[in-house]
């Protein structure tokens, strides 16, 4: 049972089931998948909170420590994406590097990541969505745009269902029309992101960063944990491998690059708000909207709801796309169905696979309220996170891998570094989180037994 269970999967055997994919996807496309999977509420709601209740202005510090962790983690993705440029990510690694049991497990993580942050984005984007009618004085009716609760008074969030729907319907014309549709949005979000920096140099009080540290490097810590949401998303590059031309080489690229120009706007913009308002009054839930009103721009704020909307449909939109290649990669690999694994020879796509994961975030972001399940997204993150990382430990002692155009620099100090800093901020999740990670876990197992264990050889 133990040989079976750890297995490991054969690299060639997973590069023959990817060979229907059309190769289209160029570094481009890729680092606008990326930045587009990255900036998504994150950015437009936790530098206040986080700033007002953990961190101060440091929170600025707190983006830095948090793209550090998220950039050595990255470059173990940029190696192993590049060594096994195959769909499925970091499932298929696992399974390459541990066998067949961690890599299920590994996938399964990644399922309820994918699900739920989709979910969870559409009911922000449904938020967002309302206020902006509102703001131009038109009241969506109540009972449309909130999750099944009728004791609220309401049914259905109907605009989280459109625009998943909208997406799904993108995402079914092709890679290369959701693509560019992708990149027109990115270009919109990221001139918002770059219009409140450039608006808010003008109002920065020096003041307002006096005390630098009020609660203290502990703080500045605990904020990264927090801030580290802002960041996910890169790991959706890799998935899309049997995709890309020259993959061993655009991947790792465009996971470093999409990453660092997300880190440099998110580092400025944060600085720039808490120099613009005094930290002590930034427990709002809509930051850089209250900043631009706080200094009399009122009107400027209808610009920050045009890039947030933006933001979020491209997190949905490349979220979508990943989860779909991953659910492909667990049917290819029997885990599952075997018909998830089909490639449709017309669309040159996984159907079912899509179909799937759009029909879940619809059930999801539409009739449920996920406040509460956000912090899951952190916990299956941070636990495919540090098994990428030991993976790279795992990978340099492996015989007869693939040549990779990347290799992790400082070996074994670096992914060890990025698998301890994962661990550290996996102790910041809420014990309710963990209880229910654990659960969901539970019912991989149970899932893997009855099925994938079986079908496997
Ligand atoms: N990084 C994504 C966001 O901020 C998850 O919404």
């Amino acid at each position: 049972m133990k040989e079976k269970l750890f297995k490991k999967a054969d690299f060639n055997e997973f590069v023959a089931g990817d060979s229907h994919f059309e190769k289209v996807l160029g570094r481009g496309n890729l680092i606008s998948m990326g930045i587009g999977a990255i900036i998504g509420t994150g950015i437009f709601i936790l530098p206040g909170i986080v700033a007002y209740g953990t961190a101060g202005p440091g929170i600025t510090i707190s983006f830095i420590l948090a793209a550090i962790v998220c950039i050595l983690t990255a470059m173990c993705f940029a190696e192993l994406s590049s060594t096994f440029p195959v769909a499925g990510s970091t499932y298929s690694y696992g399974s390459i590097i541990f066998g067949q049991f961690p890599g299920w497990l590994i996938g399964w993580a990644l399922c309820l990541e994918y699900v739920l942050g989709v979910s969870a984005v559409s009911s922000g984007f449904s938020a967002y969505f309302v206020s902006l009618f509102n703001s131009f004085g038109i009241e969506l009716p109540k009972a449309l745009t909130g999750p099944l609760s009728p004791s609220n008074g309401t049914f259905i969030n109907l605009p989280a269902v459109i625009v998943l729907i909208l997406i799904y319907l993108l995402l079914r014309r092709g890679i290369q029309a959701s693509t560019r549709m992708n990149t027109v949005m990115v270009f919109v979000k990221i001139a918002v992101v770059v219009a409140f920096i450039v608006i808010g140099l003008f109002y920065i009080k020096p003041s307002n960063y006096r005390p630098y540290f009020p609660m203290g490097g502990l703080g500045v810590v605990k904020g990264a944990a927090l801030v580290f949401f802002a960041y996910l998303g890169f790991d959706v590059i890799p998935s899309s491998a049997p995709e890309v031309k020259n993959p061993q080489k655009n991947i790792p690229i465009a996971i470093m690059v999409s990453l660092a120009v997300c880190a440099i706007l998110y580092v400025i913009l944060s600085a720039v708000l808490t120099g613009m308002v005094n930290y002590k009054n930034l427990n709002v839930s809509d930051p850089v909207v209250f900043a631009l009103q706080s200094v009399g721009l009122s009107k400027a704020t209808f610009l920050i709801s045009i890039g947030a909307l933006a933001g979020m449909f491209t997190m949905m939109l490349n979220t979508i796309y990943g989860g779909s290649r991953l659910i492909y990669a667990l049917g290819r690999d029997r885990m599952i169905p075997d018909a998830f694994g089909k490639i449709d020879p017309k669309a040159k796509m996984p159907i079912l696979s899509l179909n799937t994961i759009a029909l879940l975030a619809v059930l999801l972001g539409g009739f449920v309220s996920l406040k509460e399940l956000t912090s899951l997204v952190n916990i299956g993150t941070l636990v495919s996170f540090a098994f990428v990382a030991y993976g790279i430990i795992k990978l340099r002692h492996m015989e007869n891998t693939p040549k990779s155009e990347f290799k992790v620099p400082f070996y074994p100090w670096l992914p060890a570094i990025s698998v301890i800093l994962c661990v550290i901020l996996m102790t910041q999740v809420p014990l309710n989180s963990w209880i229910a990670f654990i659960g969901w876990f539970a019912i991989g197992i149970v899932i893997y037994f009855a099925y994938g264990y079986r079908k496997v050889n």
